[in-house]
């Protein structure tokens, strides 16, 4: 069956962000270089980002406000949210540190029916946490996460060996703070920065460490929306496999949207293409995060003649990335 919305969309609202952590592009740069970088202020104006919220998002399922940078910095978030509220976007949700949350800010998110706010929060005491997040505070994450309501809450967990024996930990953290959706990836390389110190190793203690750590936030009704892959291989009896099935779906890693992109992967050679769209805060439209040229006149139509031809333009010719590519062990190319 066919959706009527069948659009994923990301967007970044602004090229700024208030934090520095050690893992993230931020930690070199003050402002992402998006093309076309030039006379505009960091920030997507609000009368654009309303005609691009008028010509995407009554087709769209789900839209991120938030992709690269921090969504909060955008001084008219509210009023971005009110615009987004209008057309009932399914799935509304946005990535963020929270610490530049305000009242104000908090009250609009609950008005305009965002569905989940994706906390980053890479640690799970202060320690660590204030180690990875510089610029943030473990007490003034707890004042947010106060003000926060009216919404659901998912934690993202990057693992990366400064917080390498926190894992375990995060779904009970994750459930104190009232979580209810669990994103836990490896660290990634990143451009500009070099966090390869950060690996970690995808060594048998840490696969067992997911697998330990994916059971406990399941048992607690926490649902994964992404997590590192955790077989190697699928088990042969038809009983094991059911079993495995099932508890995937409860686990909330077999869905509908994953089984259309594996599908779009198959027929089309990239799960991307033509269903997502990635849009930076210059209006500048991408198929995917990888692909560096943005889409105009009729580039998406050669982008997917190309797949289709067994010959990609651009960087999609080279491109390694996948989106699994932050859920795989970094070093298992
Ligand atoms: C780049 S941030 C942007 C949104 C927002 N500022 C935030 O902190 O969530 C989005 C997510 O990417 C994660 N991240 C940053 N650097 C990463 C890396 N090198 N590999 C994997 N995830 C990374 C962050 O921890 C955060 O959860």
């Amino acid at each position: 069956m066919t959706r009527k919305r069948p659009l994923i969309l990301a967007l970044d609202v602004t090229e700024r962000c208030n934090l520095k952590c050690v893992m993230c592009h931020f930690s070199t740069v003050d402002r992402l270089p998006f093309p076309p970088y030039d006379s505009y202020d960091a920030n997507m104006p609000v009368d654009l980002f309303e005609r691009i919220a008028s010509e995407y998002f009554p087709r769209a399922q789900r839209v991120a406000l938030g992709c690269a940078a921090e969504p909060l910095m955008h001084p008219r978030f509210a009023e971005l949210l009110a615009i987004a509220a209008r057309h009932r976007v399914p799935d509304l949700w946005f990535p963020t540190n929270l610490i530049p949350l305000t009242e104000k800010t908090a009250d609009a998110i609950a008005r305009a029916g965002v569905r989940t706010v994706a906390i980053s929060i890479d640690g799970t005491t202060r320690e660590t946490y204030e180690r990875i997040r510089i610029g943030a505070t473990w007490t003034r994450l707890h004042e947010k996460l106060r003000m926060l309501r009216g919404v659901r809450r998912r934690m993202i967990f990057t693992w990366m060996q400064a917080n390498r024996g926190e894992l375990r930990e995060v779904p009970a953290f994750a459930q104190s703070i009232g979580v209810a959706e669990l994103d836990v990836r490896y660290v990634s390389p990143t451009d500009g920065v070099d966090n390869t110190a950060q690996f970690i190793t995808p060594d048998d203690d840490a696969k067992r460490e997911l697998e330990l750590t994916a059971r406990d936030a399941v048992r607690r009704g926490i649902r994964l929306t992404s997590f590192p892959e955790l077989e190697t291989a699928h088990p042969r009896s038809l009983f094991a496999r059911a079993q495995r099935r099932l508890w995937r779906m409860r686990a909330g890693l077999d869905t509908r949207e994953q089984r259309e992109y594996a599908k779009r992967e198959r027929e089309q050679g990239c799960g991307y293409p033509g269903a997502h769209y990635v849009i930076r805060a210059s209006g500048a439209a991408f198929p995917c995060v990888y692909f560096e040229q943005p889409l105009e006149g009729d580039t998406l139509q050669r982008l997917l003649m190309g797949l289709r031809d067994g010959a990609p333009i651009g960087n999609c010719a080279t491109c390694a990335i996948r989106r699994d590519a932050m859920y795989r062990p970094p070093l298992s190319s």
